[in-house]
């Protein structure tokens, strides 16, 4: 299967632009599976609901609509992130969409810093999607940081995380190893470049999209401030085998009897 992972500089509420670039983008490569970045069509640095109310969209909206035409024009998968509204609700969402649509919506869990303030907490499920006999699952940016999410999805049975982001902190594409070897999957990280102020505020994006193997191996690393469509030819069944060794299995040799409860609750003062 040949993945792709998209790596572009956004321009700040310019939906029409971040779309016809990414579609530029996409239209250049034959991947089967092509992630773009969180947020890909609006920009990040918003301040409030309010502000960010008239770049959001529903499942029906401009920028579905447009990755559906391609999806189905190239026979291909997309992934990526946007505003999306649902009622009086608005989510950091990561929408997937093949050949012959929409295939369905994850909304953000872990809400990175002034996010907490513009977007509602993600409330659906997690769930994977199959894709040519695959399971994918969807995850945005600071949700790395949360080994539950990753491990969930290998649990599930998941052989590629995509993993949509707009990352500031360094450490992600690093990170990104151990969440692989871990669990023996294979990551999709597309992350942006660019800097974006509001204010006193400035964020800059650190790039470094890639593509992991479940061995940790870095399959495609790309530099910090290149824009890109970066792809490679992967065997996602490598995902299946689950032995670090002969004799030690990550699931088997879990030891669930030793692990407590209250490890995974911060510890309360008595
Ligand atoms: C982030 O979650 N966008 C850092």
């Amino acid at each position: 299967m040949k993945v792709a992972t998209v790596q572009m500089n956004i321009k700040f509420a310019d939906i029409q632009h971040n779309v016809s670039r990414a579609k530029e983008l996409i239209e250049n490569s034959n991947a089967r599976l092509i992630v773009l970045p969180e947020l890909f069509n609006t920009g990040y640095m918003f301040d409030s609901p309010e502000e960010i109310l008239s770049f959001s969209e529903d499942t029906n909206g401009y920028t579905i609509k447009v990755l559906e035409s391609i999806a189905k024009s190239k026979e291909c998968y997309i992934t990526g992130g946007f505003a999306e509204k649902d009622n009086n609700n608005i989510y950091n969402s990561s929408f997937l969409i093949g050949p012959t649509g929409l295939c369905g919506i994850y909304r953000k869990i872990h809400l990175f810093r002034d996010e907490k303030r513009v977007f509602k907490p993600g409330d659906l499920p997690l769930r994977l999607y199959e894709i040519d006999g695959f399971n994918i699952g969807l995850m945005i940016c600071f949700d790395w940081l949360f080994p539950e999410i990753s491990r969930s999805y290998a649990l599930m049975g998941a052989d590629i995380i995509c993993h949509s982001a707009n990352l500031v902190l360094p450490f992600c594409p690093d990170a990104l190893i151990t969440r692989a070897l871990e669990n023996r999957m294979f990551f999709i990280l597309s992350n942006r470049i660019g800097c974006e102020s509001m204010g006193d505020k400035l964020l800059k994006f650190i790039g470094k999209s890639e593509i992991v193997a479940p061995n940790g191996d870095v399959l495609i690393r790309a530099g910090a401030d290149v824009e890109g469509i970066f792809e490679v030819e992967i065997d996602p069944l490598q995902a299946r085998d689950k032995n670090i060794t002969p004799l030690n299995n990550i699931f088997e040799d879990r030891r669930c009897d030793m692990y407590s409860e209250k490890l995974l609750k911060p510890k309360t003062k008595e």
